[in-house]
């Protein structure tokens, strides 16, 4: 709920747990110093509030777990200047048309497919995101999926806590060995690099697809292929691409089919990389032996298929949800924020006009 020393707005058309700055009277009985109009759609790790606090904004805190009803959301915004929005909201002209004063949109994510840059652009109104900060948390729950789904993790705990163990035996929940395998990175950014790195360190033998050869994979030891021959040649294929209309479901039957049938599939980057649907097909025909996954299609609904399967290991969109890391992105899309409304140098614009 709201943090000390704010209160509940009272206005029934407002979400009950928007907080406003406006409403809190200073020491000497007055209202804040009005400044830029700033809306926070979900609650975020305090840290960024604080800062926006700090400057002499006038700052809207939807403080819940869940996103903003649409329509509510196009009402808050009508005023902002600046808006700092999670994944779960979708900026496009409807969004922008509503939000004429706008300036600034701070992504607290390092994905930004759920905004419309063209429409942004056109009418002048920066976006920004939070990359580098998450790079280590993403690429270590990769590592949890690809450890996962090879030694069957999930599976295992599950037994232990049925209380039908007999004890060890020697052909129970038997995985596959990870140290030795192809490790197959799709994208060669930040978290892919990072993933690489961490690779070094299970003696595996590193492929890449990426538009061009990046030194930085190749520093350890990743060699650049084809799409075809990292399909066919990976035994652990992980996906580190953004959403894009072209990378849109980069991965179909086609793709699936090509794969070797004791290959695990891993998607820690956007949902709609993969068509979902194929995918379900692919794991129960055993196209493919296994898939770990972060990140669906129809976020949050799933392929109820998906959740029946033993050969799967789910998780909620966790990539960068360390405490650290989130209140990283919190401080950073704070400081995005104010950077573009105050003028001053921000690095992390992905629109720039
Ligand atoms: C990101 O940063 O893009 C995460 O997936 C959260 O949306």
């Amino acid at each position: 709920m709201a943090q000390c020393g704010w209160h509940t707005v009272a206005f029934p058309c407002l979400t009950r747990a928007i907080v406003s700055q406006l409403d809190q009277p200073t020491a000497g009985g007055q209202n804040r110093r009005m400044g830029w109009n700033i809306l926070v759609t979900r609650r975020i790790p305090i840290e960024g509030i604080d800062l926006l606090r700090r400057s002499s904004a006038n700052v809207r805190w939807h403080d819940e777990e869940t996103p903003l009803p649409r329509g509510e959301l196009l009402s808050q915004v009508r005023s902002c200047d600046g808006v700092i929005i999670t994944g779960g909201d979708r900026i496009d002209a409807e969004f922008l048309d509503a939000a004429s004063k706008l300036k600034v949109v701070s992504c607290i994510a390092v994905g930004y497919d759920n905004v419309d840059l063209t429409e942004a652009s056109r009418r002048r109104v920066t976006v920004t995101n939070t990359p580098d900060v998450l790079t280590d948390a993403c690429a270590d729950l990769t590592w949890a999926l690809i450890l996962g789904v090879a030694r069957r993790v999930v599976e295992g705990d599950r037994l232990t806590r049925s209380g039908e163990w007999q004890g060890w035996a020697p052909t129970q929940l038997r995985g596959v060995d990870v140290a030795g395998k192809t490790l197959g990175i799709v994208g060669a950014g930040r978290i892919g690099v990072a993933v690489a790195k961490r690779g070094t360190g299970f003696s595996m033998r590193l492929l890449y697809f990426a538009r061009r050869a990046k030194p930085e994979m190749e520093a350890f030891g990743a060699r650049l292929v084809t799409f075809d021959e990292i399909l066919r040649e990976s035994d652990l294929l992980c996906v580190h691409v953004p959403l894009t209309p072209d990378t849109r479901h980069l991965f179909g039957e086609l793709e699936f089919r090509k794969m070797k049938p004791t290959a695990f599939f891993i998607n820690m980057a956007r949902g709609a990389v993969v068509d979902e649907a194929a995918l379900v097909r692919a794991l129960r025909e055993r196209w493919i032996a296994g898939a770990g996954l972060d990140v669906y299609e129809h976020e949050p609904q799933i392929s109820p298929e998906l959740l029946q399967m033993p050969n799967t290991l789910l998780l909620p969109h966790l990539g960068s949800a360390t405490v650290e890391t989130r209140r990283r992105m919190s401080v950073l899309a704070a400081e995005n924020l104010l950077a573009v409304l105050e003028g001053r140098l921000c690095p992390n614009i992905v629109n720039p006009f």
